[in-house]
């Protein structure tokens, strides 16, 4: 076609300095890269969104305390069971397909978005959708583990990550951050493997059910008070440190998944209560 363009208009056997020229062969090559840079990123689409699907499945498996030895991705996911709930009341709902329901993207969804106050909002995120995700790790018909979408500023960034809870609801068993845009060995020591793994056997609510666990400054020892409910501190990055725990406070909180977690504390107690009733009974 291009040649037959040239026999017609002689476009290609006009000089080289020729304006017209100049910008017909620019137009041309404009052409020519934008058919192959969407052709390629059409194309990819799906394998960009598949890698997604992957990474956010590494990420979950890396929280669920699942072992993974010899194991394929799929295989070790396969032990965890996707379910989305009303945040509102803490149910199971089955107005989403809990496979297919992206908690992002329906954050910015305005068919879902709930819209936080200022007084709600200490993980400055904005609003947050009004169905979230949860991942349940099963030993049988027992809930062994609880792993959560959490997300909220830290200094320069929204910082992303899942945090695993045992089966009570209350004592943390893993928390990875995999996204966010702190500043490498400071803030970025969200992502450090040691400090990740200081969280594991903490406890979120105390008494009262509030959510109390929060990052201190400097490091946590036997003798500090409550100790089981402080984190320590990242060094030189006090502000990012401020944000996990107002991220961690505001989902495990009344605004986050609060009501779930809390009527699973209450079957827990239920369940317990049952247990001891029974144990008095046959003794
Ligand atoms: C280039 C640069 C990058 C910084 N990045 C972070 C960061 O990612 N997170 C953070 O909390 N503080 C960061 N800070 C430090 C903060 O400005 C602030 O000094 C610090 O959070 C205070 O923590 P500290 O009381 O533990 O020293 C950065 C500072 C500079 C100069």
């Amino acid at each position: 076609m291009i040649l037959n363009i040239n026999k017609q208009c002689g476009f290609f056997h006009l000089p080289n300095d020729n304006i017209v020229k100049t910008i017909g062969v620019a137009a041309l090559l404009c052409l020519v890269c934008s058919v192959i840079v969407s052709g390629a990123a059409t194309l990819l689409k799906p394998t960009q969104v598949a890698n997604a699907l992957l990474d956010k499945k590494n990420n979950i498996l890396a929280v669920s305390g699942i072992d993974l030895t010899g194991k394929s991705v799929a295989d070790a996911f396969s032990q965890i069971e996707t379910k989305v709930i009303d945040m509102a009341t803490g149910e199971f709902t089955d107005a989403v397909d809990p496979v297919t329901f992206d908690q992002r993207k329906a954050s910015k969804d305005s068919d879902y978005r709930v819209e936080l106050s200022g007084d709600q909002d200490v993980a400055q995120i904005g609003g947050r959708s009004k169905y979230a995700s949860v991942y349940l790790v099963k030993e049988g018909d027992a809930v062994s583990k609880i792993i959560l979408p959490i997300k909220g500023y830290g200094l320069w960034s929204t910082l992303y990550g899942f945090i695993a809870l045992e089966g009570d609801a209350n004592t943390v068993s893993g928390i990875t951050f995999y996204e966010h845009k702190e500043t490498p060995g400071l803030g970025g020591e969200i992502e450090n493997k040691k400090w990740q793994a200081s969280w594991d056997g903490k406890k979120i609510v105390d008494a009262s059910g509030q959510p109390v666990i929060q990052l201190i400054k400097g490091t946590v020892s036997p003798e500090t008070p409550r100790a089981e409910y402080k984190i320590d501190g990242l060094a030189g990055a006090t502000l990012t440190s401020n944000g996990v725990t107002n991220l961690v406070q505001f989902w495990m909180g009344e605004d986050g998944f609060g009501p779930y977690l809390e009527k699973v504390r209450a079957k827990q107690s239920q369940a317990s209560a049952m247990a001891d009733k029974n144990t008095l009974e046959q003794g």
